[in-house]
């Protein structure tokens, strides 16, 4: 049977024999080579992803520019790759600007976001003469004037605003409510605005930004944020008395994390909308683009922040079952890989789908309840906190005159935010390889080191077929840092 009869996979994943393969790469086999866990990543389809997004925008928008949000993966290889493909860079931090610049990043190709920045951060950014500091707030406006009076310099600002507009899957990823932290609202652009003119020669507003949030499922959020980008520009243009420059409509565009194929998980309670993209990512910021050549024209240039619709379906994690326990009529499987290289999965309860790569030619007809190797029963992928809590909610409410079986159903599917279960081949156990899917991105960066576990290593498949090493495993001499290490340590592999 093939892998793509049992999964809906992307084409990039094939089966070969029993096993998963990545651009014709056997999975199995690369973790053989360079261990477990180890994340692959495909040049291919992270080039192919950057030539859709920007002809995507240049097709609705002749000025259109894409600034890829590094937050989503800045290791150097992949940014190099995606500055050769014509992709400017959004930072959020001294750290990122030092990286975007370190891969050949021009200022002119940088902007910085970030709700709060450092006077050494600001200094770093108008030293170089970055396109421009995406401003959060009035009191970081003054910072900002005071810094460029320092140096001698003009800096130029885009001001960052709170459009009111709900975009993001889930509530930790809603940017663009006043409820969240970003921006300003229409009381503090106005004392922003003040201060631009009083320090008119150290200030440059340029233009106007918002971010929505990630994994936006809805188009017509993101034609909100160009209606309200049109309405805001030209208010700020007149009371400055000149037009924006550039008005920078954020990232958020979704990809589809969900790999079933129709009816596989029929009768399962358990909501996979936010983690489904009905849209491809490329489609909808082309619509985007079009919709603000007509609303915004052609004079201002039009930025975007994509992160995660550039990288994430990049990537898949391979791990390992290490152990296996059966627990009432489950099995459950032990991975190499926990919350310590997907922080999202524990910290907003991200859907990362799961395939057996040493089985990719069985049907996944067993349900396994899947966790992790770290010492706290949050590191697993279903939904700790939701399950709980659920079990409470039923108890109080099953029986309350009203509350029907379809109420607690629906309630239930809200409350327990990722599947009980993952579905998988009857023999899968320990020795088997796990491939995660689409963990490209918000993984690379945010991986730690809990529990003394390595950072896992990364590869990417070039286009030339050859695998480069994106970073290397943590050693264990990496477990320590500088201070830890000197004069107290005893060398271990010696004695
Ligand atoms: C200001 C800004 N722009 C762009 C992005 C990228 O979002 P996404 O990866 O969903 O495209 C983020 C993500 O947090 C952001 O904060």
């Amino acid at each position: 049977m093939s892998a793509h009869s049992q999964h809906n996979l992307p084409p990039s994943l094939t089966g070969k024999g029993a096993t998963l393969a990545l651009d014709g790469h056997d999975l199995v086999r690369m973790t053989e080579e360079h261990g477990s866990p180890l994340f692959v990543f495909s040049e291919r389809r992270l080039r192919g992803n950057a030539r859709a997004l920007r002809d995507a925008a240049k097709g609705g928008h002749a000025r259109a520019r894409i600034f890829f949000a590094s937050k989503a993966c800045s290791n150097l290889h992949v940014i190099k790759a995606l500055r050769e493909e014509g992709l400017n860079i959004e930072v959020n931090s001294g750290g990122e600007l030092w990286k975007a610049l370190s891969a050949g990043f021009a200022p002119g190709e940088i902007v910085f976001n970030g709700v709060a920045k450092s006077v050494p951060e600001i200094e770093l950014a108008l030293g170089h003469g970055i396109q421009s500091i995406n401003v959060d707030s009035a009191f970081e406006l003054s910072r900002i004037a005071q810094v460029a009076a320092g140096m001698g310099k003009r800096a130029r600002v885009t001001l960052r605003l709170v459009p009111g507009i709900g975009g993001g899957a889930t509530a930790g990823i809603q940017t663009g409510s006043e409820k969240s932290k970003f921006g300003m609202g229409q009381a503090e652009l106005k004392e922003a605005l003040a201060t631009a003119k009083a320090n008119a020669a150290h200030l440059d507003v340029a233009g106007m930004h918002l971010h929505i949030g990630s994994q936006v499922l809805d188009l017509p959020d993101f034609l909100e944020s160009v209606r309200f980008t049109a309405e805001q520009a030209k208010a700020i243009g007149g009371e400055l008395g000149k037009p924006l420059q550039h008005l920078n409509l954020g990232g958020g565009y979704p990809i589809n994390y969900v790999h079933h194929n129709p009816g596989a998980n029929a009768g399962r309670e358990f909501d996979y909308t936010p983690y489904t993209a009905t849209q491809s990512a490329a489609a909808m910021l082309g619509e985007v683009a079009g919709a603000a050549a007509k609303a915004l024209g052609p004079d201002a240039e039009i930025f975007f922040e994509p992160g995660r619709a550039v990288v994430a379906d990049c990537a898949l994690l391979l791990s390992r079952i290490e152990n296996v326990k059966r627990r009432g009529a489950l099995q459950w499987l032990f991975l190499d890989a926990g919350y310590n290289l997907l922080i999202d999965a524990a910290a907003v309860r991200w859907y990362y789908h799961m395939v057996n790569a040493s089985r990719i030619d069985a049907a996944p007809d067993t349900e396994f309840r899947m966790v992790g190797p770290l010492c706290d029963s949050a590191d697993c992928y279903f939904d700790v906190e939701g399950e709980y809590l659920w079990a409470d909610l039923q108890a109080t409410l099953t029986g309350v005159a009203g509350v029907t079986p379809e109420i607690l159903a629906a309630l239930k599917a809200k409350v327990v935010r990722l599947p009980e279960t993952r579905s998988l081949p009857a023999a899968t156990g320990p020795g088997d390889t796990i491939a995660l899917l689409d963990t490209g991105a918000y993984t690379l960066e945010e991986m730690f080191q809990y529990c003394g576990r390595q950072r896992a290593k990364a590869v990417m498949i070039g286009t030339d077929d050859r695998i480069v090493t994106l970073r290397d495993r943590d050693r264990p001499e990496d477990l320590l840092d500088a201070a830890e290490r000197q004069g107290i340590v005893r060398t271990v592999a010696a004695e």
